[in-house]
């Protein structure tokens, strides 16, 4: 298809979800002032890093001036289009990062600052070996999370390979006795049949080798436990008389804590109250490299997101459109809209690149506005967000998603 087909063929499209303007992203947020002031949710900044390096499909050497001062511009023409609640993400590595950082402060409010996230794009290998000497290579690239009123959406998890070894206890299936996890006569069976001995460290061996110890786990993960002392506050509310006249023994007891909250599993020691904390807590869907969620254990996550190096062998197959460098793994995106956005909210990108942004959103059901003043507009972006709609495109996020087509888009060219 042309760029010109393609253009009627998505104009002609009604009742469009996202709006894909062809310019300058200084023409195309003047254009977007009046119609879309305090709507904008999310905005995703993935400009230019300036790391002064020869790119295929945009100019990655200003002068730094030159960058702080587009940059600069574009933050005080973004600002009136932000939600009461709209989040601003800002992504670049080493060369600018921390310059971005104070402008971000200085253009939306320094209260505004929320964190900075560092996320592995990359892994040291390859052709990086032979800088070694000479510099720290680069695994790392910084996104700048700024917000007046932050309302995380969801919380983000990342699976955990390994079986924390102090969730040593099971409960019985009816909740009245606990003991140890090794005594469990299936998960005997499990180690002996790994030639692994019955100690608790075995235990942290046998996930990791064993599919069908793993599947035993999530399966059981409501009656395996951890235990450690009550929190004071909660020691004191369960020392009510019920408690008290218990001996101290292996029977669990079940009460709501704080009051009409979620279930607190205790035991009395001879020591004092211990909390039993279910593993079934960190039991989640996630997503994974290529994609597809999956039930897994998992981590509350932080301001370090590893794994995003992994997605990025893969992440020229994603929309079908090879783009060299820059281009961002669609889970990544996923991510972000999914912590910071709930479906029909609008997200905007003003350097598009290849349309990353523009997909992802338009796949978890949101409204979008990309911005791309390169070729790439027309050459990536178009027959990408095609892909999308009519529901060709089966890469990146589709599967997690359950993505099949559908809405319609809008391309507009600046003049
Ligand atoms: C790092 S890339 C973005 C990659 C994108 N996130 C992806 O996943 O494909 C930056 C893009 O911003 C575009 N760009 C740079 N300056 C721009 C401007 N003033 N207006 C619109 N787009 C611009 C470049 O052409 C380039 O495609």
């Amino acid at each position: 298809m042309t760029p010109r087909e393609a253009d009627l063929s998505v104009a002609a499209r009604s009742g469009a979800s996202g709006l894909l303007l062809h310019g300058d992203n200084r023409q195309g947020l003047a254009r977007l002032a009046p119609t879309h002031k305090g709507r904008v949710r999310l905005c995703y900044l993935d400009p230019p890093y300036n790391t002064r390096r020869a790119m295929e499909h945009y100019d990655d050497s200003r002068d730094h001036e030159a960058w702080l001062a587009m940059m600069r511009e574009l933050l005080g023409s973004v600002r009136p289009l932000l939600a009461p609640d709209g989040v601003v993400v800002a992504q670049t590595d080493r060369h600018e990062s921390a310059y971005l950082k104070v402008l971000l402060d200085e253009m939306l409010g320094r209260d505004a600052y929320v964190t900075t996230i560092a996320v592995r794009m990359s892994a040291t290998s390859g052709y990086k070996l032979e800088h070694a000497t000479r510099t720290l290579v680069k695994n790392a690239e910084f996104i700048h999370i700024h917000a007046a009123n932050l309302n995380l959406n969801e919380a983000a998890y990342e699976p955990l390979e390994d079986l924390d070894p102090h969730y040593a206890c099971l409960l019985t299936p009816d909740g009245s006795r606990f003991g140890r996890l090794i005594a469990d006569p299936e998960v005997r069976t499990m180690l002996e049949d790994a030639g692994l001995p019955a100690r608790n460290a075995s235990l942290v061996r046998l996930y990791g080798t064993s599919i069908a110890f793993r599947s035993w786990v999530l399966g059981h993960a409501n009656r395996i436990c951890r235990s450690h002392t009550a929190p004071a506050k909660a020691q004191a509310a369960f020392l009510d008389g019920r408690l008290l006249a218990d001996e101290p023994g292996d029977s669990p007891v079940v009460m709501p804590f704080p009051p009409g909250r979620q279930d607190y599993i205790i035991r009395r020691t001879a020591s004092g109250i211990d909390q039993l904390i279910p593993l079934s807590l960190k039991v989640r869907p996630v997503e994974v490299p290529g994609s597809c969620d999956r039930l897994t254990l998992t981590n509350l996550l932080g301001d370090w997101w590893d794994g995003f190096h992994l997605d990025m062998g893969n992440v020229r197959l994603e929309g079908g459109v090879p783009f060299a460098k820059g281009k961002k793994p669609e889970r990544l995106m996923r991510r972000l809209i999914r912590m910071f956005t709930r479906p029909g909210d609008m997200v905007l990108d003003p350097f598009a690149g290849s349309g990353t942004t523009a997909a992802v959103a338009h796949k978890m059901g949101r409204q979008w506005v990309a911005i791309e003043s390169g070729p790439q507009a027309l050459s990536h972006v178009v027959p990408r967000l095609n892909a999308v709609v009519s529901g060709q495109d089966q890469t990146g996020i589709s599967r997690a998603e359950d993505w099949r087509g559908g809405g319609s888009y809008v391309l507009e060219h600046l003049a």
